[in-house]
């Protein structure tokens, strides 16, 4: 049976190249985007696999759940949940707003809870399910949380929710873990960036495709576990 991946943000940046390792693999992969338009573009690029555009937008719960819905009706369900989106603002405590921090929630947070809580069930019902959260050492307490606040906080929230069920979940064949893709060039990352987005994408692959015995609630850069 070839598994289900549903990669949010995929239309760009890493999740872009996310969704192209698994189209090559031979996987169905939902490429989850704010813009329908972008979506098919991205997907004009890729090469192999069944690759299929479903619009999702992380700041609008509603849409999220009816999506999701509507994409589970139709492609069965999913196995594979990479929960990429992101942005970053670069403010700081002096300048930041409650607007801004419950922006940066509802993206990295909120919004992938959203999305764990409507692919989980079946997960746990099918015993099997692979969720990478893609976060950021600057979420990570063993780095000092030292990035702009509203992203930093709202990742480090994401790796909490990581171990959170990770916990629940652990003795079912369902996965969760979180991940760094370093520092990309990206939109978000900069032009600056040492690393291309294909590198960024490389372990949020292989966390999605871990084999049973493979770990759960834990964060991992390189492939390689790192400190919360
Ligand atoms: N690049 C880095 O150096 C770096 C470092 C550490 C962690 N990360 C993490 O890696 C992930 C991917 O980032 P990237 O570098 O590939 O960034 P990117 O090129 O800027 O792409 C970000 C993606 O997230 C989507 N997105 C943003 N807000 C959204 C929303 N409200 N609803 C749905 N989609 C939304 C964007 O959609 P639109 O195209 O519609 O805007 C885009 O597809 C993020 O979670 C980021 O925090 C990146």
């Amino acid at each position: 049976m070839t598994s289900t991946v549903l990669v949010t943000g995929g239309n760009r940046g890493i999740g872009r190249e996310i969704v192209r390792g698994y189209a090559q693999q031979g996987l169905k992969v939902l490429l989850g985007c704010r813009n329908e338009d972008e979506g098919l573009e991205a997907k004009k690029d890729m090469v192999g696999g069944d690759v299929h555009v479903i619009t999702l937008d992380l700041n609008n719960e509603q849409q999220l759940i009816e999506s999701v819905t509507r994409a589970q009706a139709v492609y069965g369900d999913i196995d594979i949940l990479i929960n990429n989106a992101g942005f970053l603002t670069e403010h700081n405590w002096q300048s930041v707003t409650t607007e801004d921090m419950q922006h940066a929630m509802q993206v990295h947070v909120y919004g992938p809870l959203s999305l764990i809580q409507q692919v989980l069930p079946a997960m746990i019902e099918n015993n099997y399910g692979r969720i990478v959260n893609v976060s950021s050492t600057y979420g990570a307490f063993d780095q000092e949380i030292n990035g702009p606040i509203a992203y930093s906080i709202s990742k480090a929230a994401l790796n909490a929710l990581t171990v959170n069920i990770a916990q629940d979940v652990d003795k079912t064949n369902v996965k969760i873990n979180a991940m760094s893709p370093g520092w990309v060039h990206t939109r978000l990352g900069g032009k600056d960036a040492s690393r291309t987005p294909q590198k960024g994408a490389e372990t949020a692959i292989w966390l999605g495709l871990l084999d049973k015995d493979g770990p759960t609630g834990t964060f991992f850069k390189d492939k390689q576990i790192l400190s919360w």
